[in-house]
C-alpha cells in the first residue's frame, strides 16, 4: 500500500524516534491530511521507509491506538479513528468500521483515561467565594492587582502550603522552603534545569512504568531518562543503585500508573540510597490528600529525608489541571537555584489565583473538598473492585484505595492491544499498561489504567462489563 508519509525523523533532535513519528501522525490527523477510516502502511512498510527499527513504529502505533487516534483491526492494518479533541467538542464521533464494512457510528461513552479532563468536578461555588472574599471589595489578601507576583510564590499561599503539608502529608519544610509552581510539569523542568546546574546531573532514574509524558519532558529538558523497574512494592530500589544514577523520579503515594504504594522497606532502601549516593529524590505526590483505603496513608517520604527529597505536589488532581498550580518544598542546598530557574523563566503564576487557594486552605473549604472527592473516589473504586470481580475473570486491581485511577492486571491470555482496540468499538476508550512502558523492562502482564472518580457510579460498572466482553473476543489461546 502506498501513502504519501513523509515523517521527517531526526536522530539527533533529543526527541525519541517513536514520538517523532507519533507527533507527526497526530498533527497530519489534526490538520485533516490524514482522514477517519485511513489506512496506515504497516509497521514493517513504514519502519523500512524511515530506515528505523520496527518496534519504533508498532510502539508509535500502539500509543496512538491507546490514545484513541488510530485502531488496529485484526487483518485490515491500522487506521486513523479521528482526533479525540474533535470528537468531545462535537460530541458522538465515526468511530468503528463495522464487521460487513459499513460505517457505524459509536460515540465515546466511557473515557477511562487518566488525567487531563477526567477528574471530578471542580468545586466552582468554593472557588468564587474565596476569590470574591479575596478580590472583593475588602478583600483583606489585595495587594495582588498592581505588579508582578513574588517568583517564589505569594507569601500568604507559601504559608498555607508549608501548614497544609506539613498537617496532611507529614512534609517537613517551612515558608521560605516552600516555591508556587504552575503545576507539576513546571517543578519538573526547573529541578533538571537546578539539578543539572547546581549539581551536575545529567540522567534522571525514572520509574518504569511510569508517565509517558514526563519522561518525554525530562529528555526534552536535556536529561536523559534512565528507566528503573516498578514492582508491588513501588521503586526496585536494588536497580536504582545498579543504574549508577544520582537523581530519581518517584510517585511513592500512589505508582503511576500501578498504583503501588512504595513498601516501609523500600523507603528505607531509598533513604539509604540518597544518603550514600549523595543522590537526589524527586518525590511526585500528586494525589497527595486522596487516600481512602483503611487506615492511615503513608506519609510524605520527605519526611524520611528532608534534605535530599525535592518533595512536589499539585492541585490537578484535587481541584482542576486548568488552575496550572503546584508546590514544591525544597531543601536549603537547592531552593535558591530553583528559584533563579524559575526567575529566567517567567514572571510568577497568577497571583488571584494563589490568593484565592491560600483562601481556600485556610478556610477549611478545601479540607471539606478534599472529603467528598474521597468519598467519591472511595465510592468509584468499590464499584470498579466489584465490577472486576464480576466481569474480568483472572483480573486483580492492584494496589490500595487511593488517587482517581487503578491499574487492573488482566489474565494474561488476553491480548491487552485487542481488548483496548474491542473496548473502543464498543464506546470505551481505554488505555493499555504498555503505553506506560519504556519498553525496555520485564515482560509485563497485559493491563488496563482505568481513571474512575470523574464516572457516574453506574458508568464503572457499564464500562467494566463493556471491557470483560471485549477480553472475551480478545483471549489469547494458551500456548502448550
Ligand atoms: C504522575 C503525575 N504527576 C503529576 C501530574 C500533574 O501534573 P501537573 O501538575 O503539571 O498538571 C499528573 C497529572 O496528570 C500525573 O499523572
Amino acid at each position: 500500500m502506498s501513502l504519501h508519509m513523509t515523517v521527517d525523523v531526526a536522530r539527533n533532535a533529543g526527541e525519541s524516534l517513536t514520538s517523532q513519528i507519533q507527533r507527526f501522525i497526530k498533527r497530519e490527523i489534526a490538520d485533516g491530511v490524514l482522514h477517519p477510516g485511513t489506512r496506515l502502511p504497516s509497521s514493517r512498510r513504514l519502519a523500512d521507509d524511515l530506515d528505523v527499527s520496527r518496534s519504533v513504529v508498532v510502539e508509535a502505533y500502539e500509543q496512538l491506538v491507546a490514545e484513541g487516534y488510530l485502531e488496529a483491526a485484526t487483518g485490515s492494518g491500522t487506521r486513523v479513528v479521528g482526533r479525540p479533541g474533535h470528537r468531545r467538542a462535537a460530541g458522538p464521533a465515526l468511530l468503528d468500521e463495522g464487521p460487513g464494512g459499513r460505517r457505524a457510528t459509536a460515540p465515546v461513552q466511557w473515557d477511562l483515561r487518566t488525567g487531563g479532563d477526567n477528574v471530578p468536578d471542580f468545586p466552582r461555588r468554593e472557588w468564587l467565594l474565596c476569590y470574591q472574599r479575596v478580590l472583593g471589595p475588602g478583600g483583606a489578601r489585595a495587594r495582588a492587582w498592581n505588579g508582578y507576583p513574588p517568583p517564589a510564590g505569594e507569601a500568604v499561599l507559601r504559608a498555607e502550603l508549608a501548614g497544609y503539608l506539613g498537617r496532611v502529608r507529614g512534609v517537613r519544610t517551612r515558608a521560605e522552603r516552600v516555591l508556587v509552581v504552575s503545576g507539576f510539569a513546571q517543578a519538573l523542568a526547573l529541578l533538571c534545569t537546578a539539578l543539572a546546574r547546581t549539581e551536575g546531573v545529567r540522567e534522571l532514574a525514572l520509574e518504569d512504568p511510569g508517565h509517558p509524558g514526563q519522561r518525554r519532558f525530562v529528555e526534552e529538558a536535556g536529561v536523559r531518562a534512565v528507566p528503573v523497574p516498578v514492582d508491588e512494592e513501588g521503586l526496585d530500589v536494588d536497580a536504582l543503585a545498579a543504574s549508577g544514577v544520582r537523581a530519581v523520579l518517584v510517585t511513592p503515594g500512589h505508582q503511576f500508573p500501578t498504583g503501588a504504594v512504595l513498601s516501609a522497606r523500600r523507603r528505607d532502601a531509598l533513604a539509604r540510597w540518597a544518603r550514600e549516593r549523595d543522590g537526589w529524590v524527586i518525590e511526585d505526590d500528586y494525589g497527595s490528600g486522596l487516600w481512602y483505603d483503611r487506615g492511615t496513608a503513608p506519609p510524605a517520604l520527605q519526611r524520611l529525608l528532608p534534605e535530599r527529597v525535592l518533595y512536589a505536589g499539585t492541585v490537578s488532581k484535587t481541584l482542576s489541571p486548568a488552575l496550572r498550580l503546584g508546590w514544591l518544598a525544597a531543601p536549603e542546598r537547592l531552593f535558591g537555584p530553583l528559584l533563579r530557574a524559575r526567575e529566567r523563566q517567567d514572571l510568577g503564576s497568577d497571583a488571584f489565583s494563589q490568593l484565592a487557594l491560600a483562601e481556600l486552605l485556610g478556610s477549611g473549604l478545601f479540607d471539606r473538598h478534599l472529603r467528598r472527592l474521597r468519598e467519591r473516589a472511595r465510592e468509584r473504586r468499590a464499584a470498579l473492585d466489584e465490577a472486576v470481580r464480576r466481569h474480568l475473570p483472572g483480573a486483580r486491581v492492584l494496589g490500595p484505595a487511593t488517587g482517581l485511577h487503578a491499574y487492573v492486571r488482566l489474565s494474561r491470555y488476553v491480548s491487552e492491544e485487542r481488548l483496548v482496540a474491542e473496548a473502543l468499538r464498543s464506546s470505551v476508550l481505554v488505555r493499555g499498561g504498555s503505553a506506560y512502558r519504556f519498553g525496555t523492562g520485564r515482560p509485563e502482564a497485559p493491563a488496563v489504567v482505568v481513571g474512575h472518580a470523574h464516572l457516574p457510579r453506574d458508568g464503572v460498572a457499564e464500562a467494566v462489563r463493556v471491557l470483560g466482553a471485549a477480553a472475551r473476543v480478545a483471549r489469547r489461546v494458551p500456548r502448550g
